[in-house]
């Protein structure tokens, strides 16, 4: 199938592991240009590496701070205009109110609810400009399916659903699309590090915590292949008429009776 991205200019926030990297690994593969962004030059440089060695495609890579607005700024003009937007690099801490203070709550915020917003306020005018442009928010299912003990990431991505719904309900007037996908668990070196965690808490060994996973749909984690796959194609022009949805990616756990 051919997804008419080849040339595409993808800027995609958190690009140098996890989710982010494979992002950007599957739109290359479809011949688009990821542009690729953390706060260490050494991790994407070794990110744009990889993606070479899987694609033979180059990656454009940019370090930048997305939780400062000085951060923002940077990425925005040396940038420049992009064909598609991926907003993904986040860092909630997990843990209930009594373990998220004001200071880390507040932190957690500036870079996964504001840095999203903020980014959407810098890139949707010039795509609506051109009458073109996609805009894919990667949130997480603790938005739909809110988490006591993952209560600052829980609040932050209800919001981000309600952003994406609204913008994406009317950029289309102006030719551009707006979306999310909520992943649920998937395997990353931060996933790994939030299970360790509940291991502790729930098992009292952090050793354990692929124990965690096998009650999850399908008995493992989802793949960070999967998250990326689904994105690429909801960005291609074969999904021209998604906007101001969310997609939830749970494997249909929200709904599922408790074992
Ligand atoms: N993995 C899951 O189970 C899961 C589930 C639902 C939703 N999500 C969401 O999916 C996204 C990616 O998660 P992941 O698990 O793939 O995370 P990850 O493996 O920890 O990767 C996070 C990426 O964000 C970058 N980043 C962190 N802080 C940054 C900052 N201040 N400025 C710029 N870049 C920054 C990291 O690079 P540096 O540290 O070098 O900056 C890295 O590239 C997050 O928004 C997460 O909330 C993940």
């Amino acid at each position: 199938m051919d997804l008419k991205l080849h040339g595409q200019r993808v800027l995609i926030t958190g690009g140098s592991k996890g989710i982010g990297l494979a992002i950007a690994t599957s739109f290359a593969r479809e011949g688009a240009v990821p542009i690729i962004v953390s706060r260490s030059a050494e991790a994407l440089e070794q990110a744009a590496l990889a993606v070479h060695k899987a694609t033979g495609v180059v990656a454009q890579t940019i370090a930048a701070d997305l939780g400062t607005s000085a951060g923002i700024d940077s990425l925005m003009a040396l940038a420049g205009d992009v064909d598609i937007l991926v907003n993904n690099a986040g860092a909630i801490p997990g843990g209930s109110l009594a373990d998220v203070d004001d200071a880390k709550w507040r932190q957690a915020w500036e870079l996964k609810l504001f840095g999203y917003i903020n980014l959407v306020r810098a890139v949707l005018p010039s795509m609506e400009r051109r009458g073109a442009g996609v805009i894919a928010n990667i949130i997480g299912m603790a938005g739909a399916a809110p988490r006591n003990e993952y209560i600052c990431g829980s609040t932050a991505n209800a919001a981000l659903m309600a952003f994406t719904q609204a913008v994406g309900a009317a950029s289309p007037r102006r030719g551009v699309r707006v979306f999310g996908i909520n992943p649920s668990p998937t395997r990353s070196d931060r996933m790994e590090g939030m299970l360790r965690a509940q291991a502790v808490k729930k098992l009292g060994d952090e050793g354990r915590w692929m124990e965690l996973t096998a009650g999850l749909p399908f008995g493992r984690l989802t793949e960070p292949c999967e998250i990326a796959d689904l994105t690429v194609f909801s960005c291609s022009p074969l999904s021209a008429y998604l906007s101001g949805t969310v997609i939830n990616v749970d494997g249909g756990q929200m709904y599922a009776t408790p074992q």
